[in-house]
Parts: C-alpha cells; structure tokens; sequence
C-alpha cells in the first residue's frame, strides 16, 4: 500500500516555524520505572521552558494510554507499538515546531533506538531518570507494586518484566539524590544550547 502513498510537501517547513518560535523543536524523552518521577520532573521541566516562552507539549504513558493507546496491554508486543505510536506522533509534533517532552517507562532498549530512527537521532535527547526498584517500591503512589508483588498485576516492569537500563543517556538524573529542582536545572543546562536558533 506503502507505494501508493505519495507525501505532499508543504510550504511551511519546520525550520521556517523554528525561526518565527525563535528556538528548535526536539523531542525530549524520560525513560524509567514506573514511579520513578518521570512525569513529575517532565512536569517541572515543561513549566520551566513554557515561563521561557518555549512552545511544549507533554505526552504521558498514563494519559495516552487512555486515549489513542487503549487497546494496547503491557505485553512486550504491545510495548513497542505503545513506543512506536509515541514517536510517531512526537514527531508530527516536533515537525510543528513544538519541544516535545514524553514520559514512559519504554523498558526494551531497542524501542527506544526505534523512537531515535522515527524522529531522526538529531532530534532526541534520552533522559534516563534513575530510581532504585526499591525506592520506586517504598514510593508506591499508585499501588501498583503492592499488586504486582500479590501477582494481582502481572507483566509489571520491575518485578516481573524487564526493564533495560539506557546505556548512554545524554542525561541521567538519579533522584534519590537530587531535587525535582536540581534536576530540572541539569536539563535546562543540556538542552539551553540545543533550543537556541540561529
Ligand atoms: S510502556 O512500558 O509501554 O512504556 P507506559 O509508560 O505506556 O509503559 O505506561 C506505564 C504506566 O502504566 C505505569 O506508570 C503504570 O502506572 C501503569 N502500568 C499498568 N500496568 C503496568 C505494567 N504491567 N508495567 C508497567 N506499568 C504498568
């Protein structure tokens, strides 16, 4: 069907809507455990760059998964759709001139290289937020933990799901020792270079 699809190209490109926002529009992707603070820093992290009036946008694995994702489980098959439906729509988003921020647990390493290849290696930053199984346990804001260990809840990522650790994230934020302050800083310390458009 792929051969029929001819894509028409449009006047407005995204460098043109890069240059009227005044910044570059990228994708910034938190991978982590569940309860790790991913959406949390996101979160602190969108509100930062909106006060520096950067257009943003947040997609949410709890969000999307219950809107254009909710006939997708937590099956490794699934997983990667979930991930690959994400960068699909990070990148029409990133294309609209937008910095695109996307929390997800997105376990499997080779999903994340998917992401990488759907929006272009030069359009995302890798943020691995690092949260100690235990300390995203002792957390528990969902209650999700103390089910999966009761084997109520089962695939869970953590206990009885992998979880593949990024190997070079261009940020890693270790929360059990920085603020959610801190840790915004740090990020806005990488990407402050890569918003500015000449
Ligand atoms: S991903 O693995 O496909 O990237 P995603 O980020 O969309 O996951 O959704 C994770 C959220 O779904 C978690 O924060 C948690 O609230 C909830 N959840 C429900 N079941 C599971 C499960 N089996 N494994 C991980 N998270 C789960």
């Amino acid at each position: 069907m792929k051969e029929n699809i001819i894509p028409h190209s449009y006047k407005i490109s995204k460098e043109a809507r890069n240059e009227k926002n005044k910044h570059n529009s990228f994708l910034i992707w938190f991978t982590g455990l569940s309860g790790s603070g991913k959406s949390t820093i996101a979160n602190a992290l969108e509100s930062k760059l909106f006060d520096h009036n950067i257009k943003t946008y947040t997609l949410d694995g709890d969000n999307i998964r219950n809107g254009i994702n909710n006939d997708l489980s937590f099956s490794p098959e699934d997983r990667t759709e979930n991930i690959r439906r994400i960068a699909e729509v990070a990148n029409l988003l990133v294309d609209a001139g937008i910095v695109t921020l996307a929390a997800f647990v997105s376990p499997y390493r080779k999903d994340r290289e998917g992401i990488k290849e759907i929006v272009g290696a030069a359009n995302f930053i890798e943020i691995f937020i690092n949260t100690s199984i235990e300390e995203c346990e002792k957390r528990d804001v969902k209650g999700l933990y103390k089910k999966a260990r009761s084997g109520e809840l089962k695939n869970f990522t953590g206990i009885d799901a992998p979880y593949e650790a990024p190997l070079h994230p261009e940020i890693e934020i270790k929360t059990e020792q920085f603020t959610v302050e801190e840790s915004v800083t740090k990020i806005m310390e990488v990407i402050n270079e890569k918003l500015s458009y000449e």
